[in-house]
């Protein structure tokens, strides 16, 4: 018997596997709004120049490419955390940090590890979620099941949904959490409605998992990652991941952390040890390139405000494209999609359903998910006219 031949096809990624799509698409007037990523006005990844700065002095440094420890990069861990929980915060001492594979290693990570202190505990990720999160949570062994947020006709959240939801929850249930640029929908809680969602949290000692991908595309690093205080202050146990892959245009060198809020610093110490066996079993140790620039950028005042300018810039680009997308749209007599101006990140929740996603597609060659997700952080002043003609067109 051939084992090999119970393999049965799988469908391609909903979202990674349009890109696939996309790069067969012979068409050269195609428009690729499928994955999560920032093209600049030429429809290219830029290459942040603190970044190429960065990796300047690295070459130059010459260093041998020795193993990362199994937890990584010393000077990475002290860079990120600072930016994660705010310089010189007290919790710091009673958090565990590992450098991970991007946010996806942080999930995979932190869900190996829940699943071994918690095997009977169910997952809650949003209504929508990124479309990753259910298929990793399962993958891992739990049973996921969501909490209300989008209201469609509203255009914008259910928080009264949400809230009863969480408060049906048995404890120590791993809430999935979006603690800003929300993906796919590009609603985010308010500061005041945040407030609401940590009291009930902590009220019935759920375990939150916030999954940090895109601090600093909304408002601002520290207004971002706002939350993160506010569930320490609620002195909760909890996790973060953190991607650095958009904010420092770092995709393809999977640079992550996970960051696990303890009661105490020997708890941590525990936490951690544990941190390192998940990672050692798995992948061993993380490579080391994307943690020498991140923390080389986040170590020097010069370049750190290099970036953060660029990040500023990136973020004001947007939130231009967005109001772009919607003259354009008025253009075309659409006068009824103006809530993408007010989404944040890079994604918009468009209300188009499947079939216009398909059309969109196959007779305009735009790349969209089937869910009506577009990334809008891919957008330009050349191709946004025709983006806005499509969706005319199919919406007709
Ligand atoms: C996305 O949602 O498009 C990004 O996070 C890329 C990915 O890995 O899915």
């Amino acid at each position: 018997m051939n084992l090999l031949e119970r393999a049965e096809l799988a469908p391609a990624d909903p979202i990674l596997g349009l890109t696939e799509a996309f790069v067969r698409d012979t068409r050269t007037d195609k428009v690729n709004l499928g994955v999560g990523v920032y093209l600049d006005e030429a429809g290219a990844i830029p290459l942040m120049a603190a970044v190429g700065e960065a990796e300047r002095r690295i070459v130059a440094a010459a260093a041998p490419h020795g193993y990362v420890p199994i937890d990584g990069l010393p000077a990475f861990r002290a860079a990120v955390r600072p930016m994660v929980f705010g310089e010189d915060a007290p919790v710091l001492e009673r958090v565990a940090t590992v450098q991970t594979v991007a946010g996806t290693g942080a999930l995979k990570v932190g869900a190996d590890f829940l699943k071994q202190l918690n095997p009977s505990a169910r997952v809650l990720i949003s209504d929508p979620s990124w479309e990753n999160h259910r298929a990793l949570f399962t993958r891992a062994g739990f049973p996921v099941d969501s909490y209300r947020y989008y209201d469609a006709e509203a255009r914008g959240i259910d928080l009264d949904g949400m809230l009863a939801d969480l408060r049906a929850a048995v404890p120590g249930t791993v809430v999935v959490l979006h603690p800003c640029c929300h993906n796919p929908t590009g609603y985010d809680l308010s500061p005041e409605q945040w407030d609401q969602v940590v009291a009930v949290l902590a009220e019935r000692e759920l375990f939150p998992f916030v999954d940090m991908a895109y601090q600093g595309f909304a408002e601002g690093l520290a207004q971002d990652g706002a939350v993160v205080g506010k569930l320490v202050d609620a002195g909760v146990a909890f996790m973060v991941g953190t991607s650095y892959s958009k904010t420092f245009g770092l995709y393809g060198q999977r640079i992550g952390s996970l960051s696990v809020v303890c009661a105490d610093a020997d708890e941590a110490a525990r936490v951690l040890s544990q941190l390192k066996i998940c990672i050692r079993t798995n992948y061993s140790n993380p490579p080391a390139h994307g943690a020498r620039i991140v923390s080389t950028i986040l170590g020097d005042q010069g370049l750190r405000t290099m970036w953060e300018d660029e990040l500023t810039t990136m973020r004001n680009r947007i939130a231009s494209l967005r109001k772009l997308l919607v003259k354009g749209l008025e253009a075309q007599n659409i006068v009824d999609m103006g809530f993408i101006a007010e989404q944040r990140g890079m994604f918009s929740y468009s209300g188009l359903g499947p079939t216009q996603m398909e059309r969109l597609r196959e007779e305009h060659g735009i790349y969209g998910t089937n869910t009506g997700r577009m990334c809008v952080a891919a957008l330009n002043h050349d191709n946004v006219g025709r983006v806005a003609q499509a969706i005319a067109a199919v919406r007709a």
